[in-house]
């Protein structure tokens, strides 16, 4: 991809006026107003970010209701940005308002669409938000406001239903657990659901547990602060509190990377990795604080790589970021302490488990999810209490959960 931009070399005062060329297409009209009293003549450079997000987005919509065979009629994105007051002024916050028109358009269909396109396609606002903007998408079919995630409210009357039936079903109460697509999130769901708790499974894609005891799985993509606030709406919108939440979701580093060293390392794969391992688990903790019970337990689950008796060269931005959560754990215990908030939080080792992120790991995941259910089980949870900050690990040969010191 190439584009030029050339100065129309025309005399001051004018706007500062410019003209870009691309590969192949029309050229644009680039502006910016130099003195309050001319008229502006085109969009500025930042305007035509703006554009480029909305003409993106819009492509996914266009092309995926076509494919659907919905009757799209009128579609306008509009993006309304807020910029920082210092220099340089970056956008900070961006309403992002969708319209559609149609009739007898399906809803339901509209607002999955606008789904993968904010969560998955749409490249320009991808990479907006990484930059860190916070994107709100706002959806309005036929004049009428839609919830993106939950167009026809069948998940909130379906989640009514549940945590009804759930308070007789449950009695260790409410977890969610990120990450429980795969690997020991999904293993860990199933054995909670043993644990006599009512568990809401978060991924960022959909998996069916087929057990009364766990609800449909939620979006969820803790490297995405819009998906981490607007999860925690919805439930606070439904009343759900709870007594536990795992935070699992974790990556070892960019795909193709090949593990990178400490004197190898580029601020994409740091960021990349930290930004699930690390900047999720912080926000996450910090927006779900306000929908927890009192009395309940933020776990991270961290690793021993992170541990300086484990320390290595070798995968140094994923045993950075475990040591980060362990660390962060310790000081979230002390603050809530400290302010009284009635929340313990522990991190803890799953110990070495074969999965798609560690192939060679020593353990099932099935195993691993029976120790961890143990220690979240009605009668050791106490010992959490007692243990607040501290990072655990399961000690196999007198089969009990020990603080590592
Ligand atoms: N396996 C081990 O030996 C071991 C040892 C110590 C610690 N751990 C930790 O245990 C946790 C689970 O690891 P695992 O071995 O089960 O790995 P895994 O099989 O690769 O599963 C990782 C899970 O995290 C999810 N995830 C990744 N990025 C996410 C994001 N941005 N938002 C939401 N979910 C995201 C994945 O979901 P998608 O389907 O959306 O990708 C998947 O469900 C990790 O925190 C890992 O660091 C594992």
């Amino acid at each position: 991809m190439k584009v030029k931009t050339h100065w129309y070399a025309r005399p001051f005062p004018n706007n500062w006026e410019f003209y870009s060329t691309c590969e192949e297409g029309n050229n644009i009209d680039i502006a910016i107003k130099n003195d309050e009293n001319t008229a502006k003549i085109a969009p500025n450079p930042k305007e035509v970010i703006l554009q480029g997000m909305a003409a993106c987005t819009s492509v996914d919509i266009v092309s995926n209701l076509q494919k659907m065979r919905q009757p799209l009629q009128k579609l306008s994105v509009e993006c309304e940005a807020i910029q920082n007051e210092t220099l340089p002024k970056v956008f900070k916050e961006c309403l992002m308002t969708y319209k559609v028109t149609g009739e007898n358009i399906n809803i339901e269909r509209v607002a999955y669409c606008v789904q993968l396109s904010f969560t998955k396609y749409c490249g320009v606002s991808a990479m907006i938000e990484k930059s860190g903007c916070f994107i709100t998408p706002k959806l309005i079919v036929n004049e009428k406001e839609i919830d993106i995630w939950d167009p026809e409210n069948k998940i909130s009357n379906k989640l009514q239903n549940w945590l009804q039936a759930m308070s007789k079903k449950a009695p260790s109460g409410f977890v969610l657990v990120t990450g429980s697509s795969r690997g020991i999130g999904a293993a860990m769901a199933k054995q909670l659901a043993k644990e006599g708790y009512a568990v809401i499974p978060t991924s960022r894609s959909k998996i069916n547990f087929d057990h009364e005891n766990i609800f449909d799985s939620l979006y969820l993509d803790v490297s995405n602060s819009f998906s981490i606030l607007n999860l925690k709406e919805f439930l606070k919108r439904n009343s759900v509190k709870l007594n536990l939440l795992i935070q699992n979701a974790g990556i070892s580093s960019l795909e193709n990377s090949d593990d990178l060293n400490a004197l190898d390392l580029n601020f994409s794969e740091i960021r990349h990795v930290y930004e699930t391992n690390v900047f999720g688990i912080i926000e996450t903790t910090r927006v779900f604080q306000e929908i927890m019970n009192q009395n309940s337990i933020i776990a991270l689950v961290s690793s021993t790589m992170g541990q300086p008796e484990r320390d290595s060269y070798l995968n140094a931005s994923y045993r950075m970021s475990k040591r980060t959560v362990t660390q962060f754990a310790k000081q979230a215990a002390l603050q809530s302490e400290m302010e009284n908030k009635k929340i313990s939080i522990i991190s803890f080792h799953p110990g070495s488990v074969k999965t798609d992120l560690n192939p060679g790991g020593k353990i099932s995941v099935e195993k691993s999810a029976s120790q961890i259910g143990e220690l979240f089980s009605i009668k050791n949870i106490h010992d959490i209490y007692k243990n607040n900050g501290q990072f655990l690990i399961y000690n196999e040969k007198n089969k009990t959960w020990d603080p590592s010191y």
